[in-house]
């Protein structure tokens, strides 16, 4: 997610930047810096760590000087978090410095060109690839900076939301905008640029926010110029007079980061496959395993390690490794696999699944398994986290910074990643032929509007959560790949309402759960047309006749299912390894809104931390 800030005007520069920077922490970070004009002289300071201690980096000698600047809160996704990779970027001259949020996907066929025309790097971020492709643009081309932005912009692809200066002209800023979130202050002749107004709305409450593929040339003394990087025509933006206040603004409008979580993962998801899923070559694209995908391929067992919400996404992946790529798949509780001293084979390969990527039993684990001379794989969602940097070789989710304690989009994101994992091996073992791979990359592709669809429930949802809000105890039921999604809907509903609930595999309900069943009990029932669909309708009878309440998820159309459960949520059909990007959705809703209506502290439940980083 990360944070830029700009200023160019009448004040000093540094001041509004630090604050903004510092209102902007809530988007998650890993390090900071800031790059400050003063006659024509660019002052730079960068640092690994918090805003403090950029703060407690920068010297008197260039925070009182200067009145065009541009700041940034870095969310890594390509180079670790250290004080080259952060940001601000210089080019090759000194001259142009950029700052960026997003992720430019084609960076490494640019650097390469680049390289070829006698360019040098000193980071590894694809961000100052972006800033040496604007130089010699606008260097070969002879542009103006604007110009020479917006034919870079055509170039590249990717999400990106920039602010750009020239040394050389040092009373105007380029800003443009494709995916990641871009506002403009204006004030009495001085402007801001920010990821969102948090930064700028005690100066001024007048914004315009930039639309995708829209650059903007603020210069001082001037009216905003806004054009199409398109077709450089100009827009007539609108300039907004803001009503919010900064707590707003932080959770983007929703009341908890939490539902703000819920509803990022169309983009999270989007933002995970980016630049891997290429549906036109009909490849999957994750070097992490690429380098390694011997193996994976010749392993004698896949190991996969977790806790939590993570590990519900592990046993996802267990179904969709076995069942598309046929790799036998072990899914291990890291607290329990640490301990119970087991077998691990030089020639197994342990993936381990974190989204903090500092859980303490999982990292552990890790370590025992790299001891016995296993191969090991981290799925994180942090950039330079201790299990990334423990694994031999790993791949990032792009789910951003999850705040909300309770896991949504980690979740997705996680399952998203291990889907393409699965597709690649599978492909590469020739257990699915290219036009398979390529049907399946097409449905992936459309999971984000899918997941989009799914969430227009949420007021319907929201009636359901009022009808048993005040319930003791739920069972969460269901079969296949979306038994690990009862699992983990259970899991919500606990943390965050402090209601029991268990989860089960459906057909093990008559097993012994059966005998909990009447008028006082919901099932949430997991019942969608593809995946044992007619033995889970039965089950559904089974739980009728014992007059259970029955909260079906099923397939959007499903017209029997209606006849039998007391409420029914529709998800869009998707092919059945993916339904549970799908089916998760409502149970989050379900157990945020009841949680919401307990008044209960949802973004931080009692007892529960974030990243368990202790036994
Ligand atoms: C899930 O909502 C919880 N936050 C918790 O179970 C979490 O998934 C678990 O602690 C694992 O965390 P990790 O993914 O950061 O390793
Ligand atoms: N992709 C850029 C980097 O890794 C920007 C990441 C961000 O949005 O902070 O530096």
């Amino acid at each position: 997610m990360c944070g830029i800030v700009g200023y160019i005007g009448h004040r000093q520069a540094y001041p509004i930047i630090l604050k903004g920077l510092q209102r902007l922490e809530y988007r998650g970070y890993d390090s900071a810096g800031v790059a400050l004009i003063n006659e024509n002289e660019v002052n730079f300071c960068k640092t690994k760590g918090k805003v403090a201690d950029l703060a407690a980096k920068v010297s008197s000698k260039i925070s009182d000087k200067g009145n065009l600047g541009i700041g940034h809160t870095r969310w890594a996704t390509h180079g670790v978090p250290n004080d080259t990779n952060s940001h601000p970027h210089v080019s090759n001259s000194g001259n142009l410095v950029i700052i960026h949020n997003g992720i430019i996907e084609n960076y490494e066929s640019i650097k390469k060109e680049l390289i070829n025309r006698g360019y040098t790097f000193s980071s590894d971020t694809d961000t100052e690839v972006l800033v040496n492709l604007i130089e010699e643009i606008k260097i070969r081309e002879n542009l103006k900076l604007g110009r020479a932005v917006r034919q870079a912009l055509r170039e590249v692809v990717g999400a990106y939301a920039i602010a750009v200066f020239d040394k050389t002209r040092p009373d105007e800023i380029i800003a443009a905008k494709l995916g990641s979130p871009l506002a403009i202050g204006i004030g009495e002749d001085e402007f801001f640029i920010a990821s969102d107004a948090s930064p700028f709305i005690e100066y001024t409450k007048n914004a315009i926010y930039l639309e995708d593929e829209e650059l903007a040339i603020i210069k001082r003394g001037h009216e905003v110029k806004v054009r199409k990087i398109k077709d450089d025509s100009l827009v007539n933006s609108t300039i907004q007079e803001l009503k919010i206040n900064i707590d707003q603004i932080e959770k983007g409008g929703y009341d908890h980061f939490m539902l703000k979580e819920i509803y990022e993962q169309p983009n999270a998801i989007l933002d995970t496959f980016r630049g891997r899923l290429l549906v036109n070559e009909g490849i999957v694209k994750l070097s992490g395993l690429e380098n390694h995908l011997d193996k994976f391929i010749n392993a004698r067992r896949i190991i996969i390690v977790a806790c939590g919400t993570s590990w519900h996404a592990g046993l996802v992946a267990e179904y969709i490794f076995e069942d598309l790529a046929r790799i036998p798949v072990e899914v291990e509780y890291a607290s329990e696999f640490r301990y119970r001293n087991p077998i691990i084979y030089e020639d197994d390969v342990l993936i381990a699944i974190s989204q903090s990527g500092e859980t303490a039993d999982t990292l552990a684990a890790i370590k025992l398994a790299k001891s016995k001379g296993a191969f090991v794989f981290g799925v994180c969602n942090v950039v330079g986290s201790t299990i990334s940097r423990e694994s031999h070789s790993g791949a990032y989710t792009h789910a951003g910074p999850e705040i909300g304690v309770a896991s949504t989009k980690a979740f997705t994101t996680q399952i998203t990643l291990l889907s393409l994992m699965a597709l690649r091996l599978a492909s590469a073992k020739g257990i699915i032929s290219k036009s398979q791979l390529r049907e399946h990359l097409i449905e992936l592709e459309l999971i984000p509007e899918k997941v989009k669809k799914g969430l227009q429930s949420d007021a319907y949802i929201q009636e359901v959560s009022k009808v048993y809000k005040d319930t003791a105890n739920f069972l969460y039921l269901g079969r296949g790949y979306n038994f690990p999604v009862a699992l983990e809907g259970a899991l919500k509903l606990k943390e965050i309402s402090y209601i029991h609930a268990e989860g089960y595999p459906a057909a093990e309900m008559k097993h012994g759960p059966i005998a909990l069943i009447d008028e006082n009990m919901p099932i949430v029932v997991i019942a969608t047309k593809k995946g044992h669909y007619e033995k889970v309708v039965s089950n559904i009878q089974e739980i009728k006749s014992r007059k259970g309440k029955i909260i079906a998820i099923v397939t959007e159309g499903d017209t029997s299912v209606k006849e039998l459960a007391d409420h029914v949520i529709e998800v869009p059909e998707t092919t059945e390894f993916l339904t549970p990007l799908l089916t998760t959705i409502p149970l989050q809703l379900l157990s945020y809104h009841i949680a919401v209506m307990l008044d209960k502290n949802v973004d931080q439940p009692r007892n529960l931390a974030k990243s368990v980083t202790v036994e």
